[in-house]
């Protein structure tokens, strides 16, 4: 069942969202050449506690850290870990989530370390673009299928893959709530947006082929043909004045 929040509900949503986006700029700031993915991690760990929050990744499913460190090839759910360094050119997916007086917030997005090729920053842009290409329809009154569709098109312009078997999904006092929110499929398809919903949307975009594998360790999602992928979200509130808010407040 979709759960609307109530005016109190969100107020604590807002919350738990700029405590959120604080984690993901936290994270941003530090990539840079040299760093190991652990460092990131446990800065970010530390900063969501001392503000009397719970990272919502940390032992969610049994994930070994509190934030998602993906570079590269890999989509979503990267380890961080003490033996990883970042090099100059990678590009950087930090997914971030944070639980604060019940409610949780979501968001990621992905940074360049260091000087990146061009290739590399349209596949980030276009990325970002794509999703507020979405949120456009995240309007009262539309269909979740309305966001699906605009975010597909828009990346399949660039000749980019959208990613299928990870979907943007409802927050709220669960990190993963009804109802799922796909950034491929129809308009005019799916259920129905209300005021009061609040969600992740979070396009997934392969600079190759859509396909995407797990690796051994159970967790990381990695793109089938080897290419690079971006990956950026935000929670949002649908409002009935038209534009959504974003409750991962500021989008960076
Ligand atoms: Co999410």
């Amino acid at each position: 069942m979709i759960n609307l929040k109530s005016a109190h509900e969100i107020e604590l949503m807002r919350r738990a969202g700029k405590l959120t986006a604080e984690a993901r700029a936290l994270a941003g700031s530090m990539i840079r050449p040299g760093v190991t993915t652990w460092e990131i991690d446990r800065e970010v760990d530390k900063f969501i506690r001392k503000n009397g929050a719970v990272p919502s990744f940390y032992h969610y499913n049994g994930f070994p850290a509190s934030v998602c460190i993906s570079i590269n090839q890999e989509v979503i759910h990267g380890i961080p870990d003490r033996n990883r360094r970042l090099q100059e050119g990678d590009i950087v997916s930090v997914d971030v989530g944070a639980k604060l007086n019940g409610y949780h917030g979501d968001c990621a997005a992905t940074f360049p370390c260091g000087e990146i090729s061009s290739e590399a920053r349209q596949l980030i842009q276009v990325t970002r673009e794509s999703f507020f290409r979405g949120i456009a329809n995240a309007r009262e009154g539309k269909r979740v299928g309305d966001i699906s569709a605009a975010v597909q098109a828009y990346a399949e312009s660039f000749g980019y893959g959208v990613v299928r078997e990870y979907v943007g999904h409802g927050v709220g006092t669960n990190l993963h709530e009804p109802p799922e929110v796909p950034t491929f499929g129809k308009t005019n398809k799916g259920p129905r947006l209300l005021r009061g919903m609040t969600i992740a949307v979070e396009p997934m975009i392969n600079a190759g082929t859509p396909g995407v594998v797990k690796l051994s360790n159970g967790w990381t999602i990695v793109t089938a043909d080897g290419k690079w992928a971006a990956h950026y979200e935000n929670t949002i509130l649908i409002t009935g004045d038209g534009e959504p808010e974003i409750l991962t407040a500021p989008a960076i």
